[in-house]
């Protein structure tokens, strides 16, 4: 069976939301951005997902650190050799950790870090429809279902990641769980329907910061939450940091604001109840090259004299979630 099936399994679970104006526009776009991509490398993903052991997980969790998917016990000695090669096909792995058969994907980003911070600062997502923006290999997705979402539903335009999330579709089957292959403006016109929107990592890749607020408000319904974690610098009030032209070594950044700051903006976009969940510093701990991504990481971002400050002597990244309710 197709890997992308389960994006019929999607259809019929908005059939019963007030998505479901989006079923046509979906089943007309999905397969064809994952299809028609030109991407090189796709035949080959798809092949090592076909590749991946045919065996039904005796086990899984979506609430530990790394997302369980069975015991090492349920492949064959054979299987737990060639298993290591078969997933290296999906590297660079930046989001996660994820365990497959006891092969551990020690993943660029320790994600569960960032979901312990902000998980107890926001409404409890049981039985909620939830959007994560940018939600890379999805593994926030998977966490929201362990949390008992209603609905997680991720977005990126990046096909390898959707190609790790079709991985581990292949087996945990079950859970409200999918990862659309668009960027949010390849999303259906958006309908106010979700409890909850999740933006991480995404607002300082926006040329303007205001229009992606004002984006996100649109997919909630009156008194949903936006969950909004962004890159922040000290600084007065009304203050944001432009980058001359890389920070950190990305040349995609825009807008770096201070924590209050980001409340205005948040507040000029007429949310409401604006909290500060978290402030943290990210560590070389939190970000760092494994074996599973073997590129440049945050200590290579850093100014190796003073770790305080980004190569292009910037302040170093600190990270802030904050929650608001629409309107
Ligand atoms: C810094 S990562 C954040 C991933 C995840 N949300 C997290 O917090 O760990 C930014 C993600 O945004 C995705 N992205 C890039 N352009 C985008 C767009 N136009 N719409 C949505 N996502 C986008 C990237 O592919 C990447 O996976």
């Amino acid at each position: 069976m197709s890997p992308l099936s389960t994006y019929n399994d999607l259809y019929q679970h908005l059939a019963s939301t007030d998505l479901e104006p989006w079923i046509e526009p979906l089943q007309a776009t999905v397969e064809p951005a994952i299809l028609e991509s030109n991407n090189g490398h796709l035949e080959r993903w798809l092949g090592a997902i076909d590749a991946l052991p045919q065996v039904e997980p005796s086990a899984s969790s979506l609430s530990s650190p790394a997302i369980q998917i069975g015991r090492p016990q349920d492949i064959t000695t054979e299987q737990r050799v060639t298993l290591p090669d078969t997933l290296h096909h999906f590297r660079p792995w930046r989001k996660g950790p994820f365990d497959f058969f006891g092969t551990h994907i020690d993943t660029e980003w320790r994600s569960d870090w960032k979901w312990d911070r902000l998980l107890p600062g926001i409404s409890p997502l049981k039985d909620r429809l939830v959007l994560d923006i940018g939600c890379g290999s999805g593994y926030h997705c998977w966490r929201m279902a362990g949390e008992g979402a209603r609905l997680a539903l991720g977005t990126d335009p990046f096909l390898l990641y959707i190609m790790q999330y079709l991985a581990v579709r292949k087996y945990l089957k079950e859970p409200p769980v999918w990862v659309l292959p668009f960027g949010i403006e390849g999303l259906p016109p958006a309908i106010p329907a979700f409890d909850t929107v999740f933006s991480m990592g995404i607002l300082y890749h926006r040329r303007s910061p205001f229009d992606h607020l004002y984006e996100l408000r649109n997919f909630l319904r009156p008194g949903g939450e936006l969950v909004l974690e962004t890159i922040i610098v000290d600084g007065p009030h009304g203050y944001s940091l432009v980058p001359d032209q890389y920070y950190a070594k990305m040349k995609n950044v825009w807008f770096i604001p201070t924590v209050d700051t980001l409340v205005q903006w948040i507040t000029r976009c007429r949310f409401r109840d604006i909290e500060v969940v978290d402030v943290s510093t990210t560590t070389t701990d939190e970000q760092r090259s494994t074996e599973w991504m073997i590129f440049e990481s945050l200590s290579d971002f850093l100014d190796p004299t003073d770790p305080s400050k980004t190569i292009e002597g910037y302040p170093a990244p600190k990270r802030a979630v904050i929650t608001a309710q629409a309107p």
